[in-house]
């Protein structure tokens, strides 16, 4: 697995999962809920905090063709919340992550993506080699929705963030799975998690107990839930245990010029050609449900897992 990231509280309990339920060989970043530069040195806080041996590459700082956008009132003013954290020694592998992207497509088989933040990186290697989605066994991408948004009425931060981009993956990508707003919504993490996490006491979790502090925090003050969505989390899983989702497969684009709905994923929920026949568009497995406690248990067990 190689996962493509703006951390961003939950992009970092997802990588911290993601080193125990997959091979993950390499993390690339892009701007995302706050700008390269921190989430480049989130993930690099992160990858040092866990003791993990695992590249880090810096990607894209802004945009293809959008404003930049972000969300630190969601993440905080540096992506990971008010969490202290430690020195970082670590250095990026390069500046380059669509070259890297594309090098472990190349040399490595049955390599999967998980795109975790918004998707100019992936865009540019597409762009750069449009052989890319063949040589990858899958991409996995946390954004969209079947049904509403959450920065806007109608579109998902990932996909908002960066239609254009967004609207080139899911044309080209050969093998797409949607992790959207349909399912992350149904897997929220509570206080109950935070204690287990607190409780083991070492760094890697004390880290992922803190982001989770800071998230249920966030989403009590602005929805008034008593668990917080996790959602990269969940595309890490959705890549290692299918069997725990459900979805279909069907035909989605990207709206990009309209003024309610720009970065609106359009999931054409009929399955079917406008002449009735199975619609041979419908080529993006879109998930809607999904087995919560599995998925929440397998996250949290992950982190515990990293006990050194
Ligand atoms: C997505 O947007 C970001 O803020 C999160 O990290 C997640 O990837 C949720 O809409
Ligand atoms: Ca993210």
């Amino acid at each position: 697995m190689l996962i493509d990231c703006d951390p961003g509280l939950d992009d970092a309990i997802a990588i911290l999962t993601a080193a125990v339920v997959a091979d993950l060989i390499g993390i690339t970043t892009v701007n995302g809920n706050v700008g390269i530069e921190h989430t480049t040195h989130n993930a690099l806080a992160i990858v040092e905090t866990a003791g993990l041996d695992i590249p880090v590459h810096r990607g894209a700082e802004r945009p293809l063709i959008a404003d930049a956008v972000d969300a630190h009132h969601v993440h905080g003013a540096t992506g990971l919340g008010s969490v202290d954290l430690p020195d970082v020694h670590r250095t990026v592998a390069s500046h380059d992550a669509v070259g890297y992207i594309l090098d472990m497509a190349a040399g490595v088989e049955g390599l999967h993506l998980v795109a975790m933040g918004p998707l100019t990186n992936i865009a540019l290697a597409i762009q750069r080699d449009p052989g890319l989605p063949q040589r990858l066994s899958g991409i996995t991408i946390m954004g969209g929705a079947a049904v509403g948004g959450n920065v806007t009425a109608t579109a998902e931060f990932n996909i908002w963030a960066d239609p254009e981009a967004a609207a080139m993956v899911f044309r080209d990508a050969a093998a797409l799975t949607m992790v959207g707003l349909d399912v992350t919504h149904q897997v929220l993490l509570g206080a109950t998690e935070r204690d287990r996490m607190r409780e083991a006491g070492f760094p890697a979790a004390s880290l992922a107990a803190d982001l989770l502090d800071y998230a249920l925090e966030r989403a009590g003050e602005m929805r008034g839930w008593a668990g917080a969505p996790i959602h990269d989390a969940c595309a890490v899983v959705a890549a290692t245990h299918p069997h725990l989702f459900d979805g279909d497969l069907r035909h989605v684009e990207i709206e990009l010029h309209g003024r309610l709905t720009r970065g609106m994923t359009v999931v054409d929920q009929r399955g079917l050609s406008p002449l009735g026949p199975p619609d041979t568009n419908a080529r993006t497995l879109v998930l809607h449900d999904v087995d919560t406690p599995a998925v929440v248990d397998t996250i949290v067990d992950a982190v515990l897992a990293l006990r050194p």
